[in-house]
């Protein structure tokens, strides 16, 4: 999977710098072209010989090379990567990457990149679980960054904790799970569902719920990391557009119903992750509603169910995936939703799950296929969940 491919190995300043002679050393191995970039401090650490020999490439730190009026071309760098990796990436050069910042060369190489960036992490515990660091970590990934988690262990400080820099072994299995799954779902058409659902009472009041989209999104951008059209039809989020993928905003239930409608025909796999309202007001007020009387009567009518109504014309090359989010008798009702929407699977979140569910950026799920088979899986981000739902609808409906 690497064999040919242009990697960028950036090197920052910690001591897990000495691992990325390593980690160089076995992307070489594999045929990859490896360009290294240091920090001047890095430098510090591990020295640029050992990286230029093993790289077979003078390493690149600075702008301008010896004063000659001759530099390093940080745009030409950005768009020759087919992959960019930190390794170790400092707490300082990912605050810097969150920011903008561009005062070295490798700065501005990342602000210039098209391809793929991965982080691996590296300091000391404390630095680690710190709020900004783990905020810092967070935002590279809204912004379409890797991160490669930092693994437990023994730091430099000898201390024992998370924070260590990802052996080189399990960074290099990072890439390749990238590059292999890279065009995986390429030709393949997939709408995905997000959101809450408004319904308006009057111009000024709605019925809602708390979900915020999140897990739909990051679902739609998993499969889109993996080469599919992705169709996201959006109900009420505040989430950033993914990369490559299309969205369509549909406020409520009935419109979310007409945008998947009309699409549906075309779509190979259809992910319903939407909070659609099961009920709207019977009339929508033209007027905002005074407060006259002591009460007041709602009357509710019921919303199209979209998923239901699209699976009772589910075509046999049509993979329609649901989710059921349960506080009481979790799998019976799920099983239930499974068949009578006409899924192939079911992906069912429990409330009584800490940390799963709405408004978390975790989620724990378990997933059930009409074939009989369930998994479970652990608490995990959102991120990481979206790629075990996308890797599941691969192994049980693709290969
Ligand atoms: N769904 C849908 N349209 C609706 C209601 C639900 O497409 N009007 C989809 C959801 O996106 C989810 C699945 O159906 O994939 C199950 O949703 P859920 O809210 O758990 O179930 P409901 O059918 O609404 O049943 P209940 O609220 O009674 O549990």
């Amino acid at each position: 999977m690497i064999q040919g491919k242009k990697i960028i190995v950036i090197v920052t300043a910690s001591i897990a710098a000495y691992k990325s002679a390593l980690f160089v050393r076995l992307l070489i191995k594999q045929g990859a072209d490896v360009q290294v970039l240091m920090s001047e401090s890095a430098t510090e650490f591990i020295t640029p010989l050992t990286l230029s020999t093993l790289s077979k490439k003078p390493v690149l730190i600075d702008f301008v090379k010896d004063k000659t009026g001759e530099w390093n071309n940080h745009v030409d760098l950005g768009l020759w990567a087919d992959l960019i990796v930190f390794a170790p990436a400092s707490a300082n050069s990912i605050a810097k990457c969150v920011h903008g910042l561009c005062d070295n060369l490798i700065s501005a190489v990342y602000l210039s990149a098209k391809c793929p960036v991965f982080f691996a992490p590296a300091m000391d515990l404390d630095m680690y679980k710190h709020p900004s660091t783990q905020s810092n970590l967070k935002q590279l990934q809204i912004y379409g960054n890797h991160i490669i988690p930092s693994e437990f262990g023994e730091l430099a400080s000898g201390l024992i904790g998370e924070g260590r820099m990802a052996e080189p072994e399990h960074i290099v299995e990072f890439i390749e799970k990238y590059f292999s799954s890279k065009n995986i779902f390429s030709g393949k058409k997939v709408l995905i569902t997000a959101g809450a659902t408004q319904e308006a009472i009057d111009p000024v009041r709605f019925i809602s719920n708390h979900s915020t989209g999140k897990m739909g999104y990051a679902i739609a951008e998993n499969f889109a990391q993996k080469g599919a059209e992705v169709t996201l039809v959006s109900g009420i989020t505040s989430l950033p557009i993914p990369q490559n993928v299309k969205v369509v905003k549909a406020p409520s239930a009935q419109e979310m119903f007409e945008a998947c409608h009309n699409i549906i025909e075309d779509i190979d796999i259809c992910v319903f992750s939407a909070a659609v309202a099961d009920y709207r007001p019977k009339e929508m007020a033209k007027e905002k509603i005074k407060k006259n009387s002591p009460e007041m009567v709602l009357e509710l009518v019921k919303n199209v169910d979209i998923a239901a109504t699209l699976g009772k014309n589910k075509k046999s090359n049509q993979t329609f995936v649901g989710f059921a989010l349960e506080t009481n008798n979790e799998t019976e009702n799920a099983l239930k939703k499974l068949e009578s929407k006409n899924f192939d699977m079911i992906i069912l979140n429990s409330l009584q799950d800490a940390g799963a569910g709405f408004a978390h950026d975790t989620n724990k799920i378990s997933i059930m296929t009409r074939a009989g088979k369930r998994i479970d899986f652990e608490l995990k981000s959102k991120k990481d969940v979206a790629d075990d739902i996308v890797q599941t609808i691969l192994q049980e409906k693709f290969q």
